[in-house]
């Protein structure tokens, strides 16, 4: 059993103390958020994630999960600091760093004589080292042994806690290998590929790994685009290409683009990166071009089936940036929804999940309690996020109450025979073989 005090309690910080717990560990997750570690000891989650509330109870009564917003009482004995804070997009696109340091200079601050400090945040490559120096001239002369050792989390919200117990691989990057050997012991339960790196090559695995999965998605909706022009269907070429070894069929599927809280921050932070040392990320930027435009696109489509979009009402159907979460930075509906009002649209709107998220950012929409509230005198319904409550609507009570029957698809979710048959206008994305093909 180790002492272990995981800085941050947000979707990766909450979801690694909870899980280290489980393994039989004595974790306090500690956040400066007060409200949030309130409601953390009233057994109340401050994020939406498939099991954790469960876990974090077994845990809590098991007496090896604590929280507390006392870095003096988190640190005490600790012999682990995990820093899990945000580290968000800066108005260059630089990774903004403020939260990382000032937890450093809180270890620094607390910690008595040693402790090994883990990068779990998402950092630019250096920062392992830059975090170092931060403690070192924290602590004025006052040596605290200590070693830094980056340990990119490569989690996905809304399965977040099996993703944790069953990685494919952990990475672990330091000056130091012993110890990383020592975070290595905290995964040994997970009998997993554990690869010991050094510091910077950890902190662009993250980033490189980010970055290409956004690449396959912004490949495969240009490839969407070019089917729609040219009458072929992308769900049957994603499938095709998918089914070779060597390309695999994940993040293959067309739609909306990518969003969340770490694709758009991390590729950008990766593009700062590269322009700042010189080197042309012309990929990057391409990759972040598709995937603005595939918002745009979305919006002109339905511009185009509905004349204009003036004064026109438009329901949206999933406003997290994809499903089983209650995440919605950088989600594609709420720029869709942004780019709608400009165009002077009213917009109604439902997820499962994200109503309480969205209620602080969205201004001028109806938020609904159901999709067929979002369709009440709607002039067309986009899908943005492939909820499966979704899956399986009663689309003909969905069209009873809307004013034109005018379908966005943008997940391609839904059969668009079925749809056609009953009367709908369906668009879905890179199914060519809806527009073009007919028209000829
Ligand atoms: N969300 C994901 O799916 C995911 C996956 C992999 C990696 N990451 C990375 O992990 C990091 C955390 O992401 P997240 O989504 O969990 O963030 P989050 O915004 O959900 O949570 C961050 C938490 O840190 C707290 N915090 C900020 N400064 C603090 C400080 N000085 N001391 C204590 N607490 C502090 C905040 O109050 C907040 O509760 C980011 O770098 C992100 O890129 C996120």
């Amino acid at each position: 059993m180790s002492k272990i005090c995981v800085i941050g309690t947000g979707y990766v910080g909450l979801v690694t103390g909870t899980c280290f717990a489980d393994l039989g560990n004595e974790v306090t997750c500690l956040d400066i958020d007060k409200e949030r570690i309130g409601d953390l000891e009233a057994g109340k989650m401050p994020i939406y994630e498939p099991g954790l509330e469960q876990l974090v109870k077994q845990n809590v009564a098991a007496d090896r999960l604590f929280f507390s917003t006392d870095y003096n009482e988190a640190l005490t004995g600790a012999e682990y600091a995990f820093i899990a804070v945000g580290t968000p997009s800066g108005s260059d696109g630089e990774a903004d760093l403020a939260y990382v340091r000032s937890a450093a200079e809180a270890i620094a601050d607390h910690v008595g004589e040693s402790i090994l400090v883990i990068n779990k945040s998402t950092v630019p490559v250096g920062t392992g080292d830059w975090v170092a120096n931060v403690i070192n001239r924290r602590r004025n002369g006052n040596p605290l042994q200590f070693s830094v050792v980056s340990n990119p989390e490569f989690l996905r919200e809304g399965s977040a806690i099996n993703d944790f117990m069953n990685p494919d691989r952990v990475v672990l990057g330091s000056v130091d290998r012993t110890a990383a050997e020592m975070v290595a012991k905290l995964y040994q339960p997970l009998r997993c590929n554990i690869m010991i790196t050094d510091l910077r090559t950890a902190e662009m695995i993250k980033y490189a790994s980010n970055a290409f999965l956004a690449t396959r998605i912004s490949f495969i909706n240009e490839i969407a685009n070019i089917c729609e022009e040219l009458g072929a269907d992308v769900r049957e070429v994603a499938r095709g290409m998918g089914l070779d070894k060597r390309i695999g069929y994940h993040f293959l599927d067309a739609g909306l683009g990518w969003g969340g809280s770490c694709f758009p921050k991390d590729v950008k932070a990766l593009e700062h990166m590269a322009v700042l040392h010189g080197t042309q990320p012309q990929l990057l930027q391409a990759v972040m071009e598709i995937n603005r435009n595939q918002r745009r696109r979305a919006v002109m489509q339905l511009r185009k089936a509905l004349k204009s979009l003036n004064d026109k009402t438009i329901g949206v159907l999933g406003i997290a940036f994809k499903p089983n979460t209650d995440d919605i930075r950088d989600a594609a509906a709420i720029e869709i929804i942004h780019m709608l009002q400009n165009e002077g649209a009213h917009v109604r709107a439902y997820d499962p999940q994200a109503m309480e998220n969205a209620s602080r950012v969205l201004k001028h929409v109806t938020l609904c309690e159901n999709p067929y509230q979002v369709a009440e005198n709607a002039d067309a319904l986009v899908l943005a996020t492939e909820w499966n409550e979704f899956k399986q609507l009663d689309f003909a009570k969905l069209k009873a109450t809307m004013k034109q029957p005018v379908i966005l698809d943008g997940r391609n979710l839904w059969d668009s025979e079925i749809l056609k048959k009953q009367g709908f206008t369906y668009m879905g994305i890179g199914r060519g073989d809806l527009t073009l093909k007919e028209n000829r």
